[in-house]
């Protein structure tokens, strides 16, 4: 099979496509032909060897695919050849074919393509977590997301909707902060241009944001800390500017705010019951036709490089996925 191989740490142009003996299903394992394998912001980490989870040299990159289960090991239980799923495998997916534990496969809702369910998984389980168990969000609050257009951000302003929050989305374009619009969001911030806690104070009164999700981190996340609402809610949930910010304590003592750290992978792994309910929700708003992912770009396998290029430059907006099909 064909596969995009990180033989040496480093940028996206050291990576490889080459042929591969296909990968076989372990007992409890699924193998996938792969129709779409989603992109995710760790992966450029990842081939760097900055992500926490640094794979032996040489390895297949790609935490998520979409596709057809082709074959099951001897004890799988839960999935049978020709099933459609969602998987987080976690490396390997940069690939016409996969295996996952069949614990990390996920049945696709009914009316979802593949190509959408390579970008479903990984940030709809991160959102959903993040908004439901570690916010609770409520009805009514104000939810502020910064890097709003972008994977995790595009999911939580849909499902910061969804459960009845009014959305501020924080992007660094006026194109992105339309789509965010075009999404749900009620109002919108440039932060390239505007200051953020100025803009969220004058759209709520001076009260501030009751919850804010932070995929980017930098010198952001302390502005968020100003922009906050008594007692809210601040979501570390990545640091895609590339610097992991040193919250000061006392802005935390002062408006009584918690900061509360998202650790999707590893709730995964505690709570795999909340995390099936939280799939549950989803698969009933998406059958509802309440939200949808937002695949912006397919790429052929050995565009890989050029699709891990377009988001480190901070080109993508919702999900892009690589399609083997396409190669
Ligand atoms: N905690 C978890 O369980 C979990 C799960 C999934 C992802 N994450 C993390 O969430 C973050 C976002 O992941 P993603 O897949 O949604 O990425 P993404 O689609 O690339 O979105 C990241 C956004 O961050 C903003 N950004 C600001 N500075 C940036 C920079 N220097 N380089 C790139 N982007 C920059 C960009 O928006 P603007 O241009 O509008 O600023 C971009 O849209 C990553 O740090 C990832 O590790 C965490």
């Amino acid at each position: 099979m064909k596969a995009i191989v990180c033989t040496q740490l480093g940028g996206p142009d050291q990576l490889t496509l080459q042929s591969l003996p296909d990968p076989r299903p372990g007992p409890h394992e699924v193998c996938i032909a792969v129709a779409a394998a989603g992109i995710n912001f760790p992966d450029t980490l990842m081939i760097q060897g900055k992500y926490q989870v640094r794979p032996p040299l040489p390895f297949v990159p790609g935490a998520e695919v979409a596709g057809e289960v082709i074959e099951v090991g001897a004890e799988v239980t839960r999935f049978a050849v020709g099933d459609r799923v969602a998987a987080f495998v976690p490396v390997g997916g940069y690939a016409a074919k996969a295996v996952a534990s069949e614990h990390e496969c996920l049945a696709l809702p009914d009316g979802m393509s593949l190509i959408e369910g390579g970008g479903y998984g990984l940030v709809y389980g991160t959102v959903s977590h993040a908004l439901m168990q570690c916010a609770n969000l409520q009805p009514g609050e104000t939810l502020l997301v910064l890097g709003a257009a972008g994977g995790v951000g595009l999911a939580a302003v849909q499902l910061g909707k969804l459960m009845g929050a009014r959305v501020i989305a924080a992007a660094s374009t006026a194109d992105k902060l339309a789509l965010t619009r075009a999404h749900g969001a009620d109002d919108t911030i440039n932060y390239r241009e505007q200051s953020l806690k100025g803009e969220v104070k004058a759209l709520t009164q001076g009260e501030g944001a009751n919850v804010i999700f932070d995929p980017v981190g930098g010198p952001l996340a302390i502005e968020c800390l100003s922009a906050a609402a008594w007692g809210a809610r601040y979501l570390v949930v990545g640091f895609a500017e590339g610097n992991i910010p040193a919250l000061p304590a006392n802005r935390l003592l002062l408006k009584e705010l918690s900061a509360k750290g998202v650790a999707w992978g590893a709730f995964v792994a505690r709570e795999p019951e909340v995390n099936a309910a939280n799939f549950a929700q989803l698969a009933r708003w998406y059958g509802e036709g309440k939200f949808k992912p937002v695949i912006s770009g397919q790429y052929p396998l050995a565009e890989a490089p050029r699709a891990l290029h377009d988001m480190l430059a901070r080109k993508v907006t919702g999900k892009i996925v690589l399609v083997p099909d396409a190669a």
